[in-house]
């Protein structure tokens, strides 16, 4: 009786707060005044109202610990917020000096700068970013990052789930539709350091398996099962590179989760099978609608297991999705996770090696806002208090992805998990990869999806992507080859495409296309070892493996609005074809070539260059990660100023946790030009795992051209330069 009294309460409140939208004119905020800020961390300060004692502090979704604040900020601390409150709502507000840079805020688009913008953070089924003219997207990141104009820079969190606008003129301002909230404020020499505290608070990507970073092709459908198996004969035919092919929602029996439709996909396990005896992985969609249907496996073992969301009165909430009604986990309740988790036992054994969540904003059909009522009910447990669906919205997404990887895992000890999801909230990036939801082939939406990529990967989230090529409508030839020319630099590279699109693999639009598609995925194949080396240094600091090219110098405005050319770790810069006077950073930057091409001729491939000082270590082309591919290792070698280079490679079983236990080789080589020589040895070698025996190239790149030698990996090896 009282617990539904309270939530009666409940309801009325929120429907009072949700009367009063923003926009009211006269709505006016009071200050609060600061109640406690102390140290984190290394130069990371906590911030709480005085409403909010540290020992009212609800549980934090983004946080990996609980603030457990030590001494006061000291005097000289620049960056301090001031909350304020009216009737509905509650804001902290950060002055921001002139000059400053913004980005972050996650999922966003718009270009890299956030200057001037606004955000909603709502997680949002939002097709092609028509709603909202695309400022709320499906994921949640309440984060900025700002650089002043000397180059240092802070961060700032607002630990709140509730609906959230991130206003940036002049000013960072959360203003939330929740109660009160702790603001975090990491103050750093620059982004980097900055990037490296978030990754401190909410924790980093665990390393990936390595062929979640090959090429992968989607379809919404690929069916039956022989299409999927054509599909996987075509990449082998014509020798483009792929390592994953997926499975969207029409493999199921009806939409139903956990299922495989008895007619066109009556063996999944001897599909994967397939795949497997040819180099692929295969990736299955799960979503979390349950279908409503009594006598359904998931709905009945579900039912009796009480995990589903609540309407407002206490019963099971009913929404439209694919399969018709649903009904929806309570994920915050931590039985309906290890229930979840459970269902992965028996869908991994089909072979299964990854899975992708999508729906997850939760998505619900020809319903007001597209979600489920704000006043649903989400009952908690294991210290997450219970509250209504408007407070745990945001974070929907993230805690079923906390729960699938979980299952994921346990199904499969030995392997490392791959999931990939389309909604999350700050700090998801422990559990789940992404994608930017449903983009369009136009011109605008491969513009935009550089900026995107980037501004998550300085959100916390470097296992990142579009869908290559554009989700929805047709793309014009020259648009996919110009889309996979670039995306072949992403973090996560996926091609995807929309039901009813005509088709969109690399090979559907003619042999021009398909041989620039080749090309594109043949220089990813060759850098898979220096991405490898990034990924799993982003899974220990947490930078992003894309990143902005003011990274390579945060002192210099020039580069700071740049949105079309990147970096891919330190050393190289991806330049599209497409673009017009880039803001390049300085110093020296060599161009290669990878497989032959000619960036400069070429009609669809960026200029890669790379960085004076690096050594970037190469494999050979392969068409999958199954494949060997570091013998000969080929190292590039650029020198600098001072005629000296270095570089890293990393390398493990590609699966599993070996590594965990030193079953890694990190070497780190190093370049000296001796005269006419350039001698390259190793300077440091890390890790249990024996140095193979193999071959090893070395390609000087000066001005007037390449010099090569080969020798053996582990022995000096001495070129003698041209003239
Ligand atoms: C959603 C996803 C899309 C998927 C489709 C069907 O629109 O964003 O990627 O293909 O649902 O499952």
């Amino acid at each position: 009786m009282n617990l539904h009294r309270s939530r009666l309460f409940c309801v009325a409140l929120l429907f009072a707060l949700l009367a009063r939208l923003p926009g009211a004119a006269e709505e006016t905020f009071a200050p609060r005044a600061t109640g406690l800020a102390g140290m984190l961390g290394d130069r990371i300060a906590l911030f709480l109202p005085t409403d909010l004692p540290l020992d009212r502090l609800p549980p934090s979704l983004c946080l990996l610990d609980r603030p457990k604040p030590g001494e006061a900020p000291p005097a000289a601390w620049r960056v301090t917020p001031a909350f304020s409150f009216s009737d509905a709502r509650t804001r902290a507000t950060i002055p921001v000096p002139d000059g400053t840079s913004l980005y972050g805020t996650g999922e966003v688009t718009g270009p890299l700068l956030r200057n001037g913008r606004s955000i909603t953070l709502w997680n949002t089924d939002n097709f092609n970013y028509r709603d909202d003219e695309g400022r709320r997207l499906y994921q949640s990141h309440p984060w900025v990052l700002a650089v002043r104009t000397d180059g240092t820079a802070f961060g700032v969190i607002a630990d709140t789930t509730w609906a959230t606008k991130i206003a940036l003129d002049g000013r960072i301002e959360f203003t939330s539709r929740g109660p009160s909230f702790p603001v975090i404020v990491i103050e750093r020499e620059s982004p980097q350091a900055v990037l490296r505290g978030l990754a401190e608070l909410t924790g980093r990507m665990p390393l990936p398996p390595r062929w979640a970073l090959g090429y992968q092709q989607c379809r919404w459908s690929y069916q039956p099962d022989a299409r999927v198996r054509e599909i996987a004969d075509g990449f082998r035919a014509r020798k483009i590179p792929c390592d994953v092919i997926w499975m969207d929602i029409d493999y199921m029996d009806g939409y139903r989760v956990f299922t495989f439709s008895p007619r066109e996909f009556p063996d999944p396990k001897a599909l994967n099978a397939y795949l497997h005896a040819r180099g692929f992985k295969s990736v299955w969609m799960i979503d979390p609608g349950v279908k409503a249907e009594p006598d359904y496996r998931v709905y009945d073992s579900g039912t009796a297991a009480d995990v589903w969301v609540h309407d407002a009165f206490g019963g099971d909430y009913h929404g439209a999705v694919w399969p018709g009604e649903c009904v929806f986990p309570d994920f915050t309740r931590p039985e309906t996770r290890a229930w979840w988790a459970g269902l992965y036992r028996d869908f991994m054994a089909q072979g299964v090696d990854g899975v992708w969540n999508d729906m997850n904003e939760p998505a619900v059909f020809n319903v007001p806002g597209k979600t489920m009522p704000p006043h649903n009910w989400h009952r908690g447990g294991g210290g997450l208090p219970a509250g209504p669906h408007a407070r745990y919205h945001n974070v929907y997404g993230l805690l079923m992805v906390q729960a699938t990887r979980v299952g994921v895992a346990a199904a499969n000890p030995d392997r490392r998990p791959f999931v990939l999801t389309r909604s999350n909230f700050l700090g998801g990036q422990r559990y789940a990869a992404t994608w930017t939801g449903d983009n369009a082939s136009t011109w605008e939406d491969l513009k935009l999806s550089i900026p995107m990529t980037l501004n998550l990967g300085l959100s916390g989230q470097p296992f990142n992507g579009p869908d290559l090529g554009g989700f929805a409508g047709e793309a014009t030839g020259e648009l996919w080859a110009h889309w996979v020319a670039v995306g072949a630099f992403f973090p996560f590279c996926r091609g995807h495409s929309d039901k009813g699109a005509p088709a969109k693999e690399p090979w559907a639009f003619g042999p021009e296309v398909e041989a620039a598609a080749r090309t594109a995925l043949e220089r990813r194949y060759r850098l898979l070892p220096y991405y490898y080396t990034l990924f799993r240094e982003s899974s220990l600091d947490g930078l992003p493996v894309m990143r902005p090219v003011f990274f390579a110098d945060p002192r210099d405005p020039a580069l700071r609005a740049e949105d079309h050319a990147f970096l891919i770790g330190d050393d190289l810069l991806v330049i599209p074809k497409w673009t017009e006077q880039p803001h390049l950073p300085k110093g020296l930057w060599r161009t290669v070539a990878l497989v032959g091409e000619n960036a400069g001729t070429d009609k669809f491939q960026p200029d890669l260059k790379v960085r004076g000082g690096a050594i970037v270590p190469l494999g050979r082309v392969v068409q999958s990660t199954v494949e060997e591919s570091l013998d000969p290792l080929t190292l590039l070698v650029v020198l600098d100023e001072q005629g000296r280079a270095s570089g890293r490679l990393y390398e493990d079983d590609g699966d599993g946790y070996a590594y965990r236990d030193g079953g890694y080789l990190l070497t780190t080589y190093a370049a000296v030009r001796q005269g006419d020589e350039v001698v390259v040895t190793i300077a440091q070698a890390e890790g249990k795992r024996p140095r193979p025996a193999r071959r090893l190239v070395i390609q000087v790149l000066t001005e007037s051209g390449t010099s090569e030698a080969e020798g053996i990996d582990g022995r000096p090896v001495t070129v003698r330069m041209m003239r």
